[in-house]
């Protein structure tokens, strides 16, 4: 097993048409109860660079803690909060964001995202709302969430300035190349949440087999798989500092096109995990 911790200098960057250099791992806070200021701070000792929290999360002082405890430059680290689909208009929008800055202890975002679509929402309000979130200094850079295509093409049209992220799921078990090939024309990075498949990938046969192949983990297959297609980044999210360092060194291997192509196949079309009654759109659309 390969969990030799990193230098930050050698994650891969992925950048996005708007000039968001964004380290394709990242350290992925959702987890709630297993994210501490000391995970945060161990993720950032063993290399990554790119933080992914959400106001939703409950985890920004967890974050904002690890942020001071790490010791690492403010200018080196790639950090990403989220506004909650209960704060799209554009009063709470501002308001969500500056919650978000206070708690995570700085001036700035280095990219800001809706979190959740609401079918409700006024699209062009919100975009108005978070292109003034760039404008104002608060984010260096801004994106959307869970989009599908037809939101994601309306959203880069509607909002004054330019879309640097997308960020859905994505990982062995969904096929998201159309999102991919989208993402690529419209210049904007495309992050993977639930890269493991919240733990689904650990007992795959075909992953396993792969990983004895270099010496790896499922894990880091799993993660390499992901971060190999070009512009494209990842969060795996994990309470504990050896499965941290582990995830980060994804980064330092290849597969095979064979091998990529063996992991392809595993998407079926029920493999999405993350589908929210009311809030998901239609992902076909
Ligand atoms: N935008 C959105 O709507 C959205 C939605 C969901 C998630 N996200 C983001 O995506 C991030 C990742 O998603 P996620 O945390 O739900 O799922 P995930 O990263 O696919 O999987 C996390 C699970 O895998 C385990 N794990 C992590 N690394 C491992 C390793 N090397 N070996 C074995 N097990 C490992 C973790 O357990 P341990 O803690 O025990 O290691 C945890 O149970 C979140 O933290 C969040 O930042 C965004």
């Amino acid at each position: 097993m390969t969990t030799t911790a990193l230098r930050a200098a050698d994650v891969p960057i992925a950048v996005a048409a708007t000039g968001a250099r964004i380290p394709v791992i990242g350290y992925g806070t959702g987890g709630g109860g297993r994210v501490t200021a000391e995970t945060v701070a161990a993720a950032l000792a063993c290399g990554y660079r790119h933080i992914d929290t959400a106001r939703k999360y409950g985890t920004e002082p967890q974050v904002g803690a690890g942020l001071k405890a790490g010791g690492v430059p403010r200018a080196e680290i790639f950090l990403t909060t989220k506004v909650s689909h209960e704060n799209l208009a554009p009063a709470d929008f501002e308001r969500s964001t500056m919650e978000s800055l206070e708690t995570l202890g700085t001036d700035y975002v280095d990219l800001l995202m809706v979190h959740w679509p609401l079918p409700t929402m006024d699209l062009r309000a919100t975009m108005g709302a978070l292109a003034e979130m760039k404008r104002r200094g608060f984010a260096r850079h801004i994106g959307v969430a869970n989009f599908n295509a037809a939101l994601l093409a309306e959203a880069v049209r509607l909002c004054p300035e330019p879309l640097s992220a997308l960020q859905v799921e994505f990982h062995p078990f969904l096929d998201q190349s159309r999102m991919i090939a989208l993402c690529r024309t419209l210049g904007l990075v495309f992050v993977s949440y639930c890269p493991l498949a919240r733990g689904r990938v650990l007992d795959n046969p075909v992953l396993a087999e792969i990983a004895a192949a270099h010496g790896r983990t499922l894990s880091q297959v799993a993660l390499r798989y992901i971060i190999q297609h070009e512009g494209v980044a990842a969060i795996p999210g994990s309470g504990n500092p050896e499965r941290i360092a582990e995830n980060l060194a994804a980064a330092s291997f290849a597969l095979t096109d064979e091998e990529m192509a063996r992991i392809a196949a595993l998407a079926r079309p029920d493999g999405r995990l993350v589908n929210p009654a009311g809030r998901a759109p239609d992902w076909a659309a």
